[in-house]
């Protein structure tokens, strides 16, 4: 019987053994991250609600109708993360990180909150790995982070990531181009939530999905036509530099992002076999941001890829990443003095690196053999009194059936080089 409790509606969570791929795939982007030279940072989960109000910006669907904001016993207002761009800003900031080498590099992950209608790949309670390069408006640094996603993707065995690459302009040039397209949109047959949008954040309704929008569209107006010098040429280098590294990508100049921080370079990765929620990473260059909360001009640029949608793309690919093996030898012991010495050399394996178990409660063979098969090892190590007298253990592959008295001096170093194999 389970309890009478469920886990509340759209968390995401990860039991064995998804749970242990779960942790493989972050373990592998740790690595591309340090490879890098891109630090870890561990940060709150929740922060005060003008954080997010200023940072992603209150005409963006996440601020203004997905995040969970509560008061605190201190009548203040937090929210759980949406995301984590805002929150690595404001501790590289706190942290004076900023006033020493820059690009400040870090990378972080966990879980983020948005009160989103939950279906397959999109939850309430999701999971990020974010990386960011603060203080730089070099085009390497973007070359350089696009890269480490692509790296990491690859890692995986995921062959299918498109990129989506496209520029938002600055400061300059955007204002121009945001008059022009409204222009455009004013002229067009909107219902009124639409029309609402074209005055409030008229890029995004680039991005409406409705065939009778998109229709009209089709003549828009696009930021790549409109960029000033300085953006174009920042971002035919970024194109040059992501072809240097022998990176694909699509340019899709109606490529919005649903965060309101972007300038210039912004990139989504698209999975195609996962539907509506196709999105598997996403980010972009975010050079006012730490104005906007209060701090000094300071450029930036990261990704924050969801690790939520990167399973459901390994499992739509049959990708053939695993986790590593969480038993590797399984111990079976006869009698009480035989699982005495079993539980001292299971130890042993475990010091050597080999990821080892054994049945416990005093099992018979069947029961343990049965155990042994469950735990997904490769060999069971069969211990009886008579195997202890001799010095030995008989070491079985459970696949091919073979069993062999190995000497138990010899055990760890013939179990090191079979599981090598
Ligand atoms: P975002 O596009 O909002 O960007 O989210 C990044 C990724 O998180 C998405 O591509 C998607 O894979 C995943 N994701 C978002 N919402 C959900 C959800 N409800 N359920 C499951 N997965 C989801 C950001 O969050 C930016 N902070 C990225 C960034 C970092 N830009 C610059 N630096």
């Amino acid at each position: 019987m389970s309890s009478s409790f469920r886990a509340p509606k759209g968390v995401s969570e990860y039991v064995p053994p998804r749970a242990d791929l779960f942790y493989a795939i972050r373990e592998a982007f740790a690595e591309q991250a340090r490879l890098a030279g891109y630090g870890y940072l561990e940060l709150a989960v929740f922060e005060d609600t003008n954080l997010f109000r200023r940072g992603v910006g209150e005409s963006t669907d996440v601020v203004s109708k997905e995040m969970y904001t509560f008061e605190d016993r201190g009548g203040r207002s937090l929210t759980l993360r949406p995301e984590f761009t805002a929150s690595v800003l404001r501790s590289v900031l706190e942290n004076n990180l900023h006033k020493g080498a820059l690009p400040v590099k870090v990378w972080t992950t966990g879980a983020a909150f948005r009160a989103e209608r939950p279906q397959q790949g999109r939850y309430r309670q999701f999971y990020q790995l974010d990386l960011e390069a603060i203080g730089s408006e070099d085009p390497q640094v973007d070359a350089e982070t696009i890269a480490i996603a692509a790296n990491w993707y690859r890692s995986l065995g995921l062959t299918q990531v498109r990129l989506l690459l496209n520029s938002l302009g600055c400061k300059e040039c955007r204002p121009a181009y945001r008059a022009l397209l409204q222009d455009f949109l004013r002229g067009l047959d909107l219902d009124e939530d639409t029309r609402a949008r074209v005055e409030i954040n008229p890029l995004r309704v680039l991005d409406d999905k409705r065939p009778k929008v998109r229709e009209q569209l089709a003549g828009a107006p696009l930021m790549a036509d409109h960029l000033c010098p300085a953006c174009k040429a920042h971002h035919d280098r970024v194109r040059e530099l992501l072809a240097d590294l022998g990176i694909a990508w699509e340019d899709t100049p109606t490529l919005v992002r649903g965060l309101d921080y972007y300038t210039r370079t912004t990139y989504e990765f698209d999975h195609p076999l996962l539907g509506a929620q196709s999105g598997i990473g996403g980010g972009g260059r975010y050079d006012g941001l730490s104005e906007d909360i209060g701090g000094p001009p300071l450029p930036g640029i990261g990704f924050g890829l969801g690790l939520d949608r990167t399973i459901l793309a390994l499992e739509a690919e049959g990708a053939d990443f695993a986790a590593k093996p969480r038993c590797e030898a399984f111990g079976v012991a006869l009698g009480d003095t035989a699982e005495r010495r079993m539980f001292a050399l299971v130890a042993d394996l475990r010091r050597a690196g080999i990821a080892a178990d054994m049945a416990f409660g005093g099992k018979k063979l069947k029961g343990a053999m049965k155990d042994a098969d469950r735990s997904g090892a490769r060999y069971a190590v069969i211990l009886g009194e008579r195997d202890i007298a001799d010095g030995v253990a008989q070491v079985k592959d459970l696949a091919a059936g073979e069993q062999t008295a190995v000497p138990l001096t010899d055990l760890t170093t013939t179990l090191t080089e079979r599981l090598s194999k």
